[in-house]
């Protein structure tokens, strides 16, 4: 039988927007020494191509053609710097402008488009194809890695999740209003569950993890508890 490359497995970390699974998620990859994907900057990578290439209109709706078409043209890279992993769009850090409030009202139309969750699903697989990943998103243990060895769900109340994220904002300079990011919260959840291709949805067999009253440092004993279980699972399969 074929034995897992190193011993590594596939950790794909799905739920909701703001429910603190990429903070989760990246101190994981750390601690175990995996690359640590996000898959939403991805997504969010491509929505502010689209709006730089006027693929967006003023009442947002998007240019499903012209985006379809370009797609696959579309450089996305990650790199990592003093200050944390970033994203490069066309060779240009956008790990800034890619959170704004802006790119968050504009990204789940984009990322419901067929055309784009084909060619991000294909590029996130081929992050895979070596183990040793830590992905994070919304159809990572549905769609992108089916099989993966370790899936985790995280959710939090919609207005735990608006929270973080309005202090996150503020923290970094952007100005935003409590009751606008809860309304982009709750919108995006709508979107992202409602639409027909790869809705945000739990994998029957992950374990879901709801952090709306857990400290930080019980989510991370939580979640590297989980990961030796199934690497030790992993490793029992292989031989
Ligand atoms: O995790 P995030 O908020 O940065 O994700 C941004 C958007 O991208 C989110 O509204 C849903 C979408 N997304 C997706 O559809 N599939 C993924 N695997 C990751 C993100």
């Amino acid at each position: 039988m074929t034995k897992t490359p190193e011993n590594k497995i596939i950790v794909a970390i799905d739920g909701y927007s703001s429910s603190g699974k990429s903070t989760m998620a990246k101190e994981l990859a750390a601690k175990i020494g995996y690359r640590y994907i996000d898959s939403g900057a991805m997504y969010r990578a491509v929505t502010l191509f689209a709006m730089e290439h006027e693929m967006i209109g003023s009442d947002g709706s998007v240019d499903v053609a012209a985006l379809s078409e370009a797609v696959n043209r579309i450089k996305i890279d990650f790199i990592l710097t003093p200050q944390g992993q970033h994203t490069l769009l066309d060779s240009i850090d956008v790990e800034h402008r890619i959170r704004s409030l802006e790119v968050s009202s504009h990204v789940s139309p984009v990322a419901a488009i067929h055309a784009v969750r084909k060619a991000l699903t294909a590029r996130q697989q081929h992050f895979g194809t070596q183990k040793g990943i830590v992905m994070d998103g919304r159809d990572i243990g549905t769609t992108v890695f089916p099989n993966a060895e370790m899936k985790v769900f995280v959710t939090a109340s919609p207005e735990t999740r608006a929270q973080r994220r309005f202090k996150e904002l503020t923290e970094n300079g952007t100005p935003a209003k409590y009751e606008d990011v809860l309304a982009n919260v709750i919108e995006r959840d709508r979107i992202d569950e409602t639409r027909a291709e790869s809705p945000l949805r739990k994998a029957p067999d992950a374990e879901v993890l709801d952090n709306s009253c857990m400290t930080h440092a019980e989510q991370s004993a939580w979640l590297l508890d989980m990961y030796h279980k199934a690497l030790t699972k992993a490793d029992e399969r292989n031989y």
